[in-house]
């Protein structure tokens, strides 16, 4: 690689991706919504716009790193719908015509295991599972995992577990919030497993997979293969932070107080649980990592705990 652009070059994968690929010495285009500084190039992906600018700013690349997406924001209603479809799956389309005209080769696409349809799937996913997820964002990922893959380009897809660690704004950081300040339970034993990674690693990995000239896959789960229970994610965070031991909630009082939080919502008022988040926490969210493990098998993994050690004083200073 020698010129790689990055899109959602302003978020937190894409800053660190670009910070990680110019300490390895490749020169970086950065793509963000609206241009801040000299350099970068404006672009927004939840637009129909010409593509003349894009076409132009892409030529003379080789690589696209495609990070920018509609993410971790609202999935409910058809605004949500309409807005994750134009940015994630139709801004996809775009930017993948755009790479065509340009004769920018190579695309790596940051999906996510979102697409995976975990309702009563008794195994880790694998990549060949086609039922998608029900969210607004799992269908829009999924319509843009499919305009890559048909590109005719070289492209690489990585599906990426929840990732954790520094700069997390969303995932980890609001349940450390709410475990520091004792506004969470786990259901039952809290033995549901999820598949997580740390930012560093999932860095290395797109990293990596932007960098094969020939993979052996194109499309990839990214994701620990140790996958902790809920039960451990919020004792590592505990232990590790100082925070309260997360109490556990049986079943039935769990199913009350859900249908709780359901029925204050539907007048209206705000709810940390309803039935939705319950069954959320109760399920399975694993992924099957083989291709993974195939492409960089001299990738060392630890458990959740190790790994978030790291991440600590992070979670720390931010709840
Ligand atoms: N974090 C995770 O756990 C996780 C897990 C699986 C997959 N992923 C995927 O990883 C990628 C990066 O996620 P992230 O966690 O780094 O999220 P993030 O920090 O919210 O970054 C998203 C980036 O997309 C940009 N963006 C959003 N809407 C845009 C639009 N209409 N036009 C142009 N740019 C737009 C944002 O720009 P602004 O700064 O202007 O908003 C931001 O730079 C996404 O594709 C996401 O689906 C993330």
């Amino acid at each position: 690689m020698q010129h790689v652009v990055v899109t959602g070059a302003s978020g937190w994968l894409g800053s660190r991706i670009c910070a990680a690929l110019e300490r390895d010495g490749e020169t970086v285009r950065r793509v963000v919504r609206q241009q801040g500084v000299a350099g970068e190039f404006g672009w927004d992906f939840g637009r129909s716009d010409a593509l003349g600018p894009l076409v132009a700013f892409l030529r003379g690349s080789d690589t696209i790193i495609h990070c920018a997406a509609r993410v971790h924001v609202g999935n409910d209603g058809d605004a949500a719908a309409k807005a994750h479809h134009a940015v994630n799956a139709a801004g996809t389309r775009q930017l993948v015509q755009a790479a065509r005209e340009a004769g920018v080769q190579r695309f790596v696409f940051l999906s996510t295991i979102a697409v995976y349809h975990w309702d009563g799937l008794c195994r880790p996913a694998t990549e060949d599972l086609i039922e998608s997820g029900e969210s607004a964002y799992a269908k829009s990922k999924r319509a843009a995992e499919q305009f890559v893959a048909e590109s005719g380009l070289d492209w690489r897809i990585a599906r990426l577990a929840t990732v954790f660690g520094e700069g997390d704004i969303a995932n980890f950081l609001r349940l450390a919030r709410a475990i520091r300040r004792r506004r969470f339970f786990v259901p039952g034993d809290g033995d549901s497993r999820k598949s997580v990674v740390s930012i560093d690693r999932a860095v290395e990995i797109i990293r990596g997979l932007a960098a094969i000239p020939a993979p052996r896959h194109r499309l990839l789960n990214v994701g620990s293969p140790t996958r902790p229970t809920l039960r451990e994610i919020s004792d590592a965070f505990s232990d590790l932070c100082g925070f309260a031991r997360v109490p556990s909630l049986g079943p039935v009082a769990s199913r009350w107080l859900a249908r709780l939080g359901d029925g204050l919502r539907t007048v209206g008022l705000p709810a940390p649980y309803d039935s939705a988040t319950l069954t959320k926490l109760n399920t399975d969210t694993m992924v099957a990592v083989q291709r993974q493990q195939e492409l960089f098998p001299d990738l060392q993994w630890g458990n959740f705990h190790d790994d978030l050690r790291r991440h600590r004083d992070y979670y720390l200073a931010s709840t």
